[in-house]
Order: structure tokens, then C-alpha cells, then sequence
């Protein structure tokens, strides 16, 4: 098993030497391998795949990948509508995650500017990423001290994966969680596996790992049980999309640790940058949820797990309601979304 402590903070997206450099998340926790990227398609394909994955990563990606068209229009001999349908091809590779859409629209402006322009746009969209992270972590860490009243440690639960992988560095929820054990604050993590492509087993726990934050990885259908056992003080998890309304779309598998948190009566936070606010989206009606492979449920390592008729169904991400959400953290402070803090109102 490959240990992250020599390199330091993890970068999952790195631009170098005139290429994307994308830790490939599709083989962690066993190996720490990086793959080069210097095709459009090689992008989008890499972001389809999961090897780069997280709504920050993949937005951060994305812009990376507008600088990508350029080089590759440059070698050859693209006209600017092929180089932009290149880049609009990258924008559409996954449809759920707001973060890509944004990032790519943020870094198209200026195009005709140059490669140079578009690289430090790109630069700047993630050394902004890195400091919402680190801003929410506080925020979220308050937050969940003041609501919860406790005065010892927390059990907290997580589902997917929020961390240095999933953004341009730090984490969103595994950043809250990350600030909290900073400060001595973290007696366990529950770390949903997330299932079906093992997000939260395979790269949570190896963040956790790394970190020194004592965790289990549990089943997702434990979860509810471990909630109403009274196990767990409070869940926090990241988001792909949040709407006007406060729906929020996550990894699949979140709504029914919401349902769990409200039923015990436990806070359920969402840690979330704004790039993920997605205030034109009036609610979760509208935000479209990707499905993915069937193969991915009833495969695994590529040997069958269900009857070679049976079709797999595969939504990679479920939305929940705003009124099961207790509070929403991003860079700007916490929305307190029992209070009616709604981000259609308090974050335009
Ligand atoms: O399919 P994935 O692994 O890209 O799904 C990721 C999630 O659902 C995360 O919770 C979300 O993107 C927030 S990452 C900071």
C-alpha cells in the first residue's frame, strides 16, 4: 500500500512543463501514480474515468484543460472554433459537478489573450480553491463546535471523498474534518465506502491515514444504524452542486445519511466552495444527475457480481432537500439553512 507522507500535501491536479499532471485516483490506495495529460480527449476521457474527480479537482482540470487546446490546437493547426469545440467537449465531461462548467467558463475569456493568460487564470482558480478550503475549515469547525455544544472530541461521519484529492488541495468536508483534528478536536471519523467505485475506502481512508485521524471505513448501508445508535455527533460532506434552494447534489449515498442525521437530530453539514453554489439552478429538480456504466454496480474487477442478465443502475450522485440539510459552509461563512439562510438569498 502506497503511503502519501513523502510528497507532502497532495496535489491531485498540477500544470508542468506543458502538461497536466492528474494523480490517478483509479488506483489508489494501491499505487501513487501520476498520469501526463497533453490531449483535450486524454482530458475528458481521464475526467469520465475518475481519474481526476472531486467537483473542485474536476474544475480545476477543467481550466487546465482550455490551456491544453491551445497547445494542442497550436501542434495541430486548429482553427479557433476547433480549438473552442475541443475545450467544450472537456466542459461536458461530466454533467452533475457545477465546478467544471464554472472553471472552464472562467478561463475561456482568455483565450484570445494567449496561453500564457489562460495559465494563470487557471493557477489563480486553484490557489483560490486551496484558500476557500482552508477559510470553510474554519468556518465549519465553529460551527460545528458552537452547534453541537460538546466539550470533548467528535464522532463524525463522511461520505465519498472531500479531501486534498477531491480539490485543488486541502478538502472541503475532510478539510473541516482536517481543521477540527488540527485543533484536537476528532475522537473518529466514520467513513462511508461508498459504493459502487469506493471513494470513501479507497482514497478518504487514505487521506485519514495519512493524517493520523483515527477513522473506520463502514459499509453505506451501516450508516443509518451507526446514526441512530447515537454513534456519531454529526455528519459533514461536500457537495457537486448546491441550488437557490438549498438542494444539494452529492455522491450517491448522501441522502440517506441526511434522512439518518435529521431522524436522530444530529447537525448535517455541507462544506462546499461557492464555485459549487450554483444560484441559477432554482432547485435539485433541475440539477442533472449522472448516470453512469450499470457495469460499475454489478462488476467488480471486472469479474460479474449479479446474474449476467441483471442490469446494474448507476446514478452517481443523489440530491438532497434542502430542509435535511442543517447548515451549508463555504469560503464566506456558514448558511444556517434552519434558519432560512438559503444561498438563492444570501449568497448571489
Ligand atoms: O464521482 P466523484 O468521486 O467525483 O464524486 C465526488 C463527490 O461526490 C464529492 O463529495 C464532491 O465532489 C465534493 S468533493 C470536495
Amino acid at each position: 500500500m502506497t503511503q502519501p507522507a513523502a510528497h507532502g500535501e497532495l496535489r491531485a491536479v498540477e500544470w508542468a512543463a506543458g502538461r497536466l499532471r492528474l494523480i490517478d485516483q483509479t488506483v489508489l490506495p494501491h499505487r501513487l501514480e501520476h498520469i501526463e495529460i497533453e490531449t483535450t480527449e486524454g482530458l475528458r476521457d481521464a475526467i469520465a474515468a475518475l481519474v481526476v474527480r472531486g467537483a473542485p479537482a474536476i474544475g480545476a482540470a477543467g481550466a487546465y484543460g482550455v490551456a491544453l487546446a491551445l497547445i494542442e490546437g497550436e501542434r495541430e493547426g486548429w482553427n479557433r472554433e476547433q480549438v473552442l469545440a475541443a475545450v467544450h467537449r472537456v466542459r461536458e465531461a461530466r454533467p452533475t459537478a457545477v465546478n467544471l462548467a464554472v472553471c472552464v467558463d472562467r478561463v475561456l475569456p482568455f483565450v484570445d489573450e494567449g496561453l500564457d493568460a489562460v495559465l494563470a487564470e487557471a493557477a489563480a482558480i486553484q490557489r483560490e480553491d486551496v484558500r476557500a478550503n482552508r477559510d470553510m475549515g474554519v468556518f465549519g469547525a465553529d460551527w460545528l463546535i458552537a452547534r453541537t455544544g460538546l466539550d470533548r472530541p467528535l464522532r463524525l461521519l463522511t461520505h465519498c471523498n472531500t479531501g486534498a484529492l477531491a480539490t485543488a488541495g486541502w478538502g472541503t468536508a475532510l478539510g473541516v474534518i482536517r481543521e477540527l483534528h488540527s485543533r484536537g478536536l476528532v475522537e473518529l471519523v466514520y467513513a462511508d465506502e461508498t459504493r459502487p467505485l469506493l471513494q470513501g475506502s479507497r482514497l478518504t481512508a487514505w487521506e485519514l491515514d495519512y493524517e493520523g485521524i483515527e477513522h473506520y471505513v463502514q459499509a453505506d448501508a451501516a450508516a443509518a444504524g451507526t446514526i441512530l445508535r447515537g454513534e456519531v455527533d454529526a455528519a459533514v460532506v461536500g457537495a457537486d452542486r448546491v441550488a437557490a434552494n438549498g438542494d444539494t447534489a452529492n455522491k450517491v449515498g448522501t441522502l440517506g445519511v441526511a434522512l439518518a442525521c435529521a431522524d436522530a437530530g444530529i447537525p448535517f453539514l455541507v462544506a462546499a466552495p461557492t464555485t459549487t453554489v450554483d444560484v441559477a439552478t432554482g432547485s435539485g429538480d433541475d440539477i442533472h444527475i449522472e448516470l453512469r456504466d450499470g457495469a460499475e454496480v454489478v462488476e467488480w474487477g471486472g469479474v460479474r457480481t449479479a446474474p449476467p442478465a441483471t442490469r446494474g443502475h448507476n446514478p452517481a450522485f443523489d440530491v438532497t432537500p434542502g430542509r435535511l440539510i442543517t447548515a451549508l459552509v463555504t469560503e464566506r461563512g456558514v448558511l444556517d439553512f434552519t434558519a432560512g439562510e438559503l444561498p438563492g438569498t444570501h449568497l448571489r
